[in-house]
């Protein structure tokens, strides 16, 4: 029976820088064995362990979709006192990390399927919904859903992450791309606004269709309404929760909100579930 404690050993092929600051790099990660490449199976939505030797592991969403092969891409914000993070942010292509997963549920056990989906995202919390998007507007997917909208904020043009993707993204007529920036800069001629208005401006139809947010608590609490408005039901609400998260895997008891444990039943919960579980989120 596979150890899950242990590592998979991952070599970083390509690191990409997100922003100028260069305070958020996507790692793209390879499988040093082929057998580990074979094993590993993963839906957008689902996170993992990422360690670092001589820093410890954090779980970082995975940000790759599953479309995309022999690879494995995680999206890092740099924050001075994170100490796997900062860890991560100081390696190098060819520097070998480690990984453990996947963990938690996938947008898809939440039965996208056949369904529209807008998905909403704010900040550097896209990743996931990177992955999302990446794998329903693949060939071999796009026809197991019917509208793809997509609205993504950042707080100023250079936050944005993914910016080569949505200029491909937005050259596509199968999906609806709406990108807006808190405050714009000499440069921008794009949407300015908060996730939230351009949720209630874009009004997506909530008939047979999920939506799905991601984002800092700010945004996530002012755009539910807006969803609600518009008769998104609760259960078709779909929220990624961020928690203190040590083993992944329900064991350690760091990351339970009443009897639910959000790595192993989450991270991904409904409004309505939420709407049951204790106010601790
Ligand atoms: C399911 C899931 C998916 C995640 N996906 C991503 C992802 O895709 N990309 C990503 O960059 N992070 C992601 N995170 C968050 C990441 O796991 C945490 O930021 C983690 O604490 C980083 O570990 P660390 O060892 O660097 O920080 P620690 O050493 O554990 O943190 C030390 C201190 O640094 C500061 N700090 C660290 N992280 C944060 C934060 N997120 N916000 C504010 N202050 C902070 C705090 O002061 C904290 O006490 C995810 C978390 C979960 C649970
Ligand atoms: S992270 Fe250990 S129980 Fe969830």
């Amino acid at each position: 029976m596979n150890n899950p404690y242990l590592p998979i050993p991952m070599i970083i092929k390509r690191i990409t820088n997100e922003t100028t600051a260069k305070d958020i790099k996507t790692f793209e990660l390879a499988f040093l064995n082929k057998e580990d490449e074979k094993i590993f199976s993963y839906l957008p939505g689902q996170f993992a362990e990422i360690s670092v030797l001589g820093a410890g592991e954090a779980p970082i969403g995975i940000a790759s979709s599953p479309t995309e092969k022999g690879i494995l891409k995680f999206t890092v914000k740099w924050y001075e006192k994170g100490v796997v993070t900062n860890a991560l942010h100081n390696l190098f292509t060819g520097d070998e990390v480690g990984i453990r997963g996947p963990f938690g549920n996938s947008f898809q056990s939440k039965n996208i399927i056949g369904k529209s989906v807008v998905v909403i995202g704010g900040g550097f919390a896209f990743t996931t919904l990177r992955s999302l998007t990446t794998y329903m507007i693949h060939h071999n997917n796009r026809n197991k859903f019917k509208n793809i909208t997509v609205i993504y904020g950042a707080r100023s043009p250079d936050d944005l992450i993914y910016k080569k993707e949505l200029e491909e993204w937005a050259e596509r007529d199968d999906v609806k791309l709406y990108v807006t920036v808190d405050k714009g800069d000499k440069g921008w001629k794009g949407r300015e606004g908060f996730v939230p208005t351009v949720v209630g401006e874009v009004a997506p139809s909530a008939q047979g269709a999920v939506a799905i947010i991601c984002g800092p608590p700010v945004m996530i609490k002012f755009t539910i309404p807006k969803l609600v408005e518009l008769g998104f039901s609760p259960e078709n609400i779909l929220n990624s929760l961020e928690m203190r998260m040590k083993c992944g895997i329900g064991k350690c008891g760091r990351c339970n909100i009443g009897n639910k444990y959000v790595c192993k039943d989450g991270p991904i919960f409904s409004l309505a579930e939420l709407n049951d579980l204790p106010k601790e989120y």
